[in-house]
């Protein structure tokens, strides 16, 4: 192969950017091949649009011989019966994030990717800013020492009602499984745990604060990662003007990243030496351990777009170059994603690993209880796909 074939699966709002940016930056590793939308309208658009066969089911999409790779870019319920389909018919899968509602669905993803011997990538396209692979090399390279806080606003997020009414899916625990934490939030709570590893525990808050929706729409959650390091995380779609930000305090340095800008007060002495070593005593006499202060601008270097992730995944298929994120990358913020819902709905710590049946359990019940139809059964139907698959093996 010289050349990945790329099928897009579900031409809606994301689908329809893949579609246009794959089709914009074409490249001699990578070209749009086929379309699939399981709406004859959309279809036909995206076949009219992109001059490229066009499918309503995914299944035939590939079996047709006219693609080496897909990406699927459907509601999430979704994802995991399709990668594995797309997975048994020999092809390389992008998965839009997050690779499933809950972890079950996403290990059985993964599975079967491996077993096919097939490429699984997320895409998590915020991982390829510059201001995140900079925090991200601070910390893993220990020039910020260890860290014992992190924190993560980001409610940057702002979605009105009309957006959740815009499809019958949004909003829903029938048609999503969740809200800000597993729409909007799965790219910063990515970020998190890239840089700052998964927690051993979490607490916290859920609320629907302000949208008429049956999901939460804010989420408050404390982490716990034993040995005093702690992290927090605050993440809504019902806040203007919103803002993101993300701080890491380690013994030698303190970051604070808002927006493009991110700032380093780098200390004179390791805190620990200097809490223990020296003999200033706080009461009457300045604390001789002053930061200095650098900050680095990267508003002309934004990064986090789609088609460098896409990018990353043909030339991994192509050469073996390293992806932006793998399916277990994408399992790791949702095994955090879930267990902030069992910590939330349920009004108690959560270790983790979460119990995966525990979690499908908490969400049948939501279902059941807050479910007002509008989801219209997705979340049924693609669990019935992907118990018929598992069961074929
Ligand atoms: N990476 C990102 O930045 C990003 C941004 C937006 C959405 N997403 C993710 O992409 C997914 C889709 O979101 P959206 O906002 O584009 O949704 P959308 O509702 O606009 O589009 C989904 C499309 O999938 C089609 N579809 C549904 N089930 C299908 C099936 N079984 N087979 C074929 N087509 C099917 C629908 O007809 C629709 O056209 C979600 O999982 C979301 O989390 C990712």
């Amino acid at each position: 192969m010289d050349k990945v074939r790329i099928g897009v699966v579900g031409i809606g709002v994301i689908g329809e950017f893949h579609c246009k940016h794959i089709v914009k930056d074409a490249s001699p590793e990578f070209r749009l091949s086929a379309v699939c939308d399981r709406n004859k309208d959309k279809a036909q658009a995206a076949k009219a649009a992109y001059s490229v066969a066009s499918f309503r089911d995914p299944q035939k999409l590939f079996e047709s011989g006219l693609v080496d790779a897909v990406i699927i870019a459907t509601p999430h319920y979704w994802h995991a019966p399709l990668v594995i389909r797309a997975a048994r018919a020999g092809l390389h899968v992008m998965c839009d994030k997050p690779l499933a509602s809950t972890v079950g669905p996403a290990k059985a993803a993964i599975e079967e990717c491996r077993k096919r011997g097939v490429v699984l990538a997320g895409m998590l396209q915020h991982r390829t800013r510059p201001i995140m692979q900079r925090i991200k090399h601070l910390v893993a390279s220990g020039e910020i020492g260890e860290v014992f806080r992190v924190s993560m606003i980001c409610s940057n997020w702002f979605r009105t009602q009309a957006y959740y009414d815009s499809g019958a899916w949004r909003g829903t625990w029938d048609g999503e499984g969740g809200g800000v934490l597993i729409n909007q939030g799965p790219h910063h709570l990515d970020l998190f745990v890239w840089i700052a590893g998964l927690p051993r525990r979490v607490i916290g808050l859920l609320d629907t604060r302000i949208h008429n929706i049956e999901v939460e729409d804010t989420a408050n959650f404390l982490c716990d990662y034993g040995g005093g390091k702690v992290g927090y995380i605050y993440a809504t779609t019902g806040e203007l003007p919103g803002m993101e930000q993300f701080m890491v305090c380690g013994d030698k340095a303190t970051l604070i990243a808002e927006g493009h800008k991110l700032r380093i007060g780098r200390l004179q002495h390791g805190l620990r030496d200097f809490t223990m070593g020296s003999i200033t005593k706080l009461a009457d006499e300045k604390v001789k351990n002053d930061a200095v202060w650098t900050e680095e601008d990267f508003s002309t270097n934004k990064g986090g777009q789609h088609i460098e992730v896409i990018r990353a995944f043909a030339r991994h298929i192509l050469r073996g170059e390293p992806l932006v994120a793998t399916g277990e990358d994408s399992l790791e913020e949702l095994e955090l994603s879930n267990a902030m819902y069992l910590a939330g709905y349920k009004d108690k710590p959560v270790t983790l690993p979460i119990d995966e049946r525990e979690i499908d359990r908490l969400i049948a019940k939501l279902q059941k209880t807050r479910s007002t139809g509008k989801g219209e059964g997705i979340r049924s139907k693609a669990t019935r796909d992907l118990r018929k698959l598992l069961a074929e093996g």
